[in-house]
């Protein structure tokens, strides 16, 4: 079986495909809106704490299922145990996996659109053509259907390729280029004058609202969203991982990177905001709380951009088009998730699987597109706010309490000869058996009940 299944060619090519899933919207937008809304440093460092608490011992739970089971998260839970009960619930999980990460890609999918039609509006900026009609700047039902389109079309183009030419060839491209572009405008938005405004509400913590529930959810979402953990993802990404990779090492690279890199973004976008402020744009709602969710990156920043002129469109394009390669390096590893399953469980072809998956997934799109009003908010609750944690507490119980103990030390082993002797086997199974199901709980009831 693992012969004919794709396979990552090196470490490298691992670390660049999974941070590329890892870092996405979740970072770029979703980090620094939360942040903003969530009182600037005391929400940054609570998910720093919470990723590294929580999110990095998830992580390594997936990682080492896939590894070490081969297979798609359908097919890997069940073959963990021999006892019927759990076989069941492990391929339900498994499914359950699927859908939901089906669903995220679905509405993944129509803002990447967005963001994407923002590149062509910047284009027509930059020629001068500053007039009302920049039809690639608004929104309507055609647009919106014709770039999701178009960007549903480039992630299958890629996972129809599979895994070495497809998944790792585009995130080894795309990745360095997201990180170079992320810094040249992180530099130039910084001197700006209304930049260090923004920056000091970033990074200096109110302590005062640490205690927030609200925030502790918020957080730990946010870290499980940013590490696209519990829908099987990391879990299928493990699975391409060759057995002599130091497998708590490679995933300790890749949560510091995701973290990095929405550290970075909120470094950007923060002070953005406050620039804009400075040049007169309102950047607080009528709430007065910060101006967060599409409105600011659809908004707030455009309208930046447009007041600098013709750096400020070429600022945009920029923006935009690093948005676009995020989104794009993240939807090709939702993608995976279901192509994966249709792939090794029907034994069809990967292009067929590709095609037929991605027009399902274009189809839900659609229709979120069509009843938006109705579906977009609440489909974006069901998955990311329930769904992801759950499926969470789900792959933490069976990779501690259903996989043999013994199988994954062995399973850790590989590429990391003396495991038994590191911290990360002293502390990491009783975390993955115990605290992380119970804390991902605590803060799941904690959630619903308010
Ligand atoms: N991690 C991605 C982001 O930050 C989103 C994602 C979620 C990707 C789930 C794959 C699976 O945007």
């Amino acid at each position: 079986m693992s012969s004919e299944r794709g396979q990552f060619s090196s470490r490298f090519g691992f670390i660049t495909a999974a941070t590329g899933s890892a870092v996405g919207l979740g970072n770029i937008w979703g980090f620094p809106t939360q942040t903003a809304s969530h009182g600037g440093g005391a929400f940054v460092l609570v998910y720093l704490v919470l990723t590294f608490l929580l999110a990095y011992p998830a992580l390594m739970a997936e990682l080492i299922i896939g590894r070490h089971t081969r297979h798609n998260m359908v097919g890997a839970l069940p073959q963990l145990t021999t006892r019927p009960a759990l076989k069941a619930i492990g391929r339900a999980t498994g499914l359950y996996g699927v859908l939901i990460a089906s669903l995220i890609l679905s509405f993944y999918a129509i803002v990447a659109g967005w963001l994407m039609a923002q590149v062509p509006a910047a284009l027509v900026n930059i020629t001068g053509q500053l007039t009302d009609t920049n039809w690639f700047a608004q929104s309507s039902l055609i647009r919106d259907s014709l770039f999701c389109a178009l960007f549903s079309v480039l992630t299958a183009a890629i996972v129809a390729r599979g895994v070495k030419d497809g998944i790792e060839r585009w995130s080894t491209r795309l990745m360095p280029a997201l990180v170079l572009l992320m810094l040249g405008l992180v530099a130039s938005v910084l001197t700006l004058p209304g930049a260090m405004e923004g920056l000091r509400l970033y990074v200096v913590p109110d302590f005062g609202l640490i205690t927030d529930p609200g925030l502790l959810t918020s957080a730990m979402g946010q870290a499980f969203f940013s590490l696209s953990l519990g829908v099987g993802t990391m879990l299928v990404y493990g699975s391409y991982v060759s057995k002599t990779d130091n497998l708590p090492l490679t995933g300790a690279y890749v949560a510091l990177i995701d973290t990095g890199i929405a550290f970075l973004a909120g470094l950007l976008i923060i002070p953005a905001m406050f620039v804009a402020q400075h040049r007169g744009i309102k950047i607080y709602s009528s709430e007065n709380t910060l101006i967060a969710g599409p409105d600011l990156i659809l908004q707030t920043l455009p309208e930046l951009f447009n007041s600098l002129g013709f750096v400020g469109a070429f600022i945009g394009l920029i923006f935009f088009l690093l948005l676009s390669i995020a989104a794009l390096t993240s939807s090709i590893s939702m993608l995976e998730v279901p192509v994966t399953f249709a792939l090794e469980q029907f034994k069809i072809s990967r292009s067929r699987a590709t095609g037929l998956v991605a027009s399902v997934i274009f189809s839900i799109s659609l229709l979120i597109l069509f009843n938006f009003e109705q579906l977009f908010g609440a489909v974006i609750t069901a998955t990311t706010k329930y769904s992801q944690p759950l499926l969470g507490v789900f792959l933490c119980v069976f990779a501690g309490w259903v996989l043999h103990r013994d199988k994954l030390l062995g399973e850790i082993s590989e590429g990391f000869t003396d495991v038994e002797k590191s911290l990360f086997w002293k502390i990491w199974p009783g975390y993955i058996r115990f605290i992380c199901p119970l804390l991902i709980t605590i803060m799941f009831v904690q959630h619903i009940v308010n």
